[in-house]
């Protein structure tokens, strides 16, 4: 976990959850850890160093509500405490994401309304690569490809068959890795700082 959130923070600092600091993105690395719908994968060399790491969902939105039941109260206080010392980044995060937030919340407090007939809502589990980072030196050896092989093999052998990630569009080095790893390019989707990212499914 401590390996994920300082190569998080360094290979990829422009995103929301890197902002808010390593403290935040320790938590939001253990939540993947601890969940029973995510996966954190480390990479090790032969010396047992970490040398890479991923963390992805089985079912997304299963993994979405245990983490705002069982690790919510804990990130947002993270959160909060990294906000009330960068009054810029709260700003931000109001101006953003802060009706997101409050309605996410109020879904959760509210007592939800029954399916009719009960049971859970319809259709396949969808899983999500949400983060892969290799250490600097070990790039271009096939940390990478391993990695994501894996996540492929232990998504599907939790019966997924719906696999999708996001990578900044534009960025030709991901795009090669992902079409090499033969996953399909989707469409453009552009996030609520106004950011372009190109849709992969595999
Ligand atoms: C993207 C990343 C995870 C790839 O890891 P890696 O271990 O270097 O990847 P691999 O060695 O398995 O590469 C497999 C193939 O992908 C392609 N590829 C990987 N990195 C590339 C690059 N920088 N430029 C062009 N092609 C690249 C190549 O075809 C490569 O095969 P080759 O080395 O035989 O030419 C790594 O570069 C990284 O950590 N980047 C920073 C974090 C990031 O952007 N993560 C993804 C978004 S969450």
């Amino acid at each position: 976990v401590k390996a994920a959130a300082g190569w998080h923070a360094t290979a990829l600092p422009d995103g929301f959850f890197a902002r808010l600091g390593r403290r935040f993105l320790r938590a939001y690395w253990d939540s993947y850890r601890r969940s029973p719908h995510a996966l954190a994968l480390v990479a090790l060399a032969g010396d047992g160093s970490v040398v890479g790491v991923l963390a992805g969902t089985t079912d997304s939105a299963a993994h979405y509500r245990w983490v705002v039941r069982h690790r919510g109260a804990r990130l947002a206080a993270v959160a909060l405490a990294a906000l009330v010392t960068r009054p810029a980044l709260a700003v931000r995060f109001w101006r953003t994401r802060g009706r997101l937030y409050a309605r996410g919340l109020l879904r959760f407090l509210l007592p939800r309304r029954r399916r009719p007939g009960g049971g859970p809502a319809p259709g396949t589990p969808g899983a999500t690569l949400a983060h892969v980072v290799v250490d600097d030196p070990a790039r271009r050896s096939g940390v990478g490809t391993a990695l994501v092989r894996e996540f492929e093999a232990k998504a599907r052998a939790s019966g997924v068959r719906r696999l999708r990630l996001l990578a900044h569009d534009g960025d030709t080095a991901l795009s090669a890795f992902y079409r090499g790893l033969g996953w399909r390019q989707g469409p453009i989707r552009i996030d609520v700082d106004g950011v372009a990212w190109r849709e992969y499914t595999g």
